[in-house]
């Protein structure tokens, strides 16, 4: 009998590092991480992302060395944005053979085979990552929004879902022709996985997966992101993106998304829905993944550039709570970043 009365001490297990380490519970690893980059059209040089330091718009060039280093990091995958030097009312470039995005697929493609066969004589070597492109058009239209406008029942300007739909099909098997692994359906069009699935499949690429942005909820924590991406985005995404009230209707859209097929599912922003991250892990027999977004990098860079915070360990625990919550795979501008503090 314990003369203090304490029968249990969880401080223990929390002595030394040793310990620490051997009962962690969760644990970062590079192959769980999806790093975006941006390329954009006509620039000869990258241009910094003012509102998320340390990120830039790639030209061609800096992304293929971008994609090796993601490569020799080890890292899951790269998810490339496109951003053309033109855009239109329908973002027409969203779909042509040799629009932006269709490029730096291919020069992420040949970045990643050219590590690859870096492996010493001999030995497999080890896989490069996953190319995965953004299946939406807000990056493609003039006025910024993710589909094709018409005018709503009060004369204003909405989203067309089934209109949109086939542009998604064609983009899409654009991506798929360029050599993406997986395409990234981001714009919460109803029936977009079913759409791009049939597309794929009539197409020849039952291989090339289908990555669904399932839970996206509407959230200024894609604030940066425009920047990223030149946005000019008049008005708001609420007519397609999620409410932040609602984690039930978060459960649905995956269900929906498994049904029509996706291969992956994903919950974005992450930090801000951890709760609809647990749910959706909890129910589905797929992979997971979740966005840390554009914002929830700028916050923790501003506090720890102001001094307020410990950069690395407020990133690694962000991102490690993510992991908690359920997700497999994890988009974050610190993926390079992280797999040199890990490795
Ligand atoms: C849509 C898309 C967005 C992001 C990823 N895909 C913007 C939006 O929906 O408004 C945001 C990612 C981020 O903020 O880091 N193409």
């Amino acid at each position: 009998m314990s003369t203090s009365g304490i029968v249990y001490r969880p401080r223990r297990l929390r002595a030394t590092p040793r310990l620490r380490r051997l009962v962690a519970e969760h644990r970062l690893h590079p192959a769980d991480l999806v790093l975006p980059l941006f390329v954009k059209e006509g620039i000869d040089a990258p241009v910094p992302i003012t509102s998320m330091p340390g990120q830039v718009q790639h030209t061609e060039a800096t992304l293929r060395d971008a994609v090796a280093d993601a490569a020799r990091a080890g890292l899951g995958g790269v998810m490339l944005f496109g951003i053309p030097a033109v855009r239109d009312a329908t973002g027409s470039a969203a779909e042509a053979p040799d629009g932006i995005l269709q490029r730096a697929i291919r020069t992420a493609r040949e970045a990643v085979a050219a590590v690859e066969a870096e492996a010493a004589p001999g030995t497999a070597g080890r896989p490069g990552p996953v190319v995965m492109a953004d299946t939406c058009l807000d990056e493609f239209t003039d006025h910024g929004h993710c589909g094709v406008l018409v005018t709503g029942p009060d004369g204003e300007q909405v989203v067309d879902n089934d209109a949109t739909l086939e542009r998604y099909a064609a983009m899409a098997v654009a991506q798929a022709k360029a050599g993406a692994d997986v395409v990234a359906p981001s714009g919460m069009m109803d029936g977009q996985v079913a759409v791009i699935r049939d597309a794929l499949d009539d197409a020849g690429f039952e291989h090339v997966s289908v990555l669904a942005y399932s839970a996206k909820y509407a959230s200024p924590f894609y604030g940066p992101f425009r920047e990223a991406v030149d946005s000019a985005l008049q008005g708001d995404r609420r007519t397609y993106q999620m409410d932040a009230a609602n984690a039930r209707e978060g459960l649905r859209e995956a269900d929906l998304d498994l049904a029509e097929g996706a291969d992956m599912v994903m919950v974005k922003p992450a930090g801000s829905y951890l709760d609809v991250l647990r749910g959706v892990a909890d129910r589905s027999d797929v992979p997971v993944a979740a966005y840390q977004v554009s914002g929830e990098y700028a916050m923790i860079e501003a506090a720890a550039a102001n001094g307020w915070i410990d950069r690395k360990a407020s990133v690694l625990e962000s991102v490690l709570g993510i992991k908690r919550a359920g997700a497999d795979i994890i988009l974050t501008y610190w993926a390079l970043e992280i797999a040199e503090w890990i490795k």
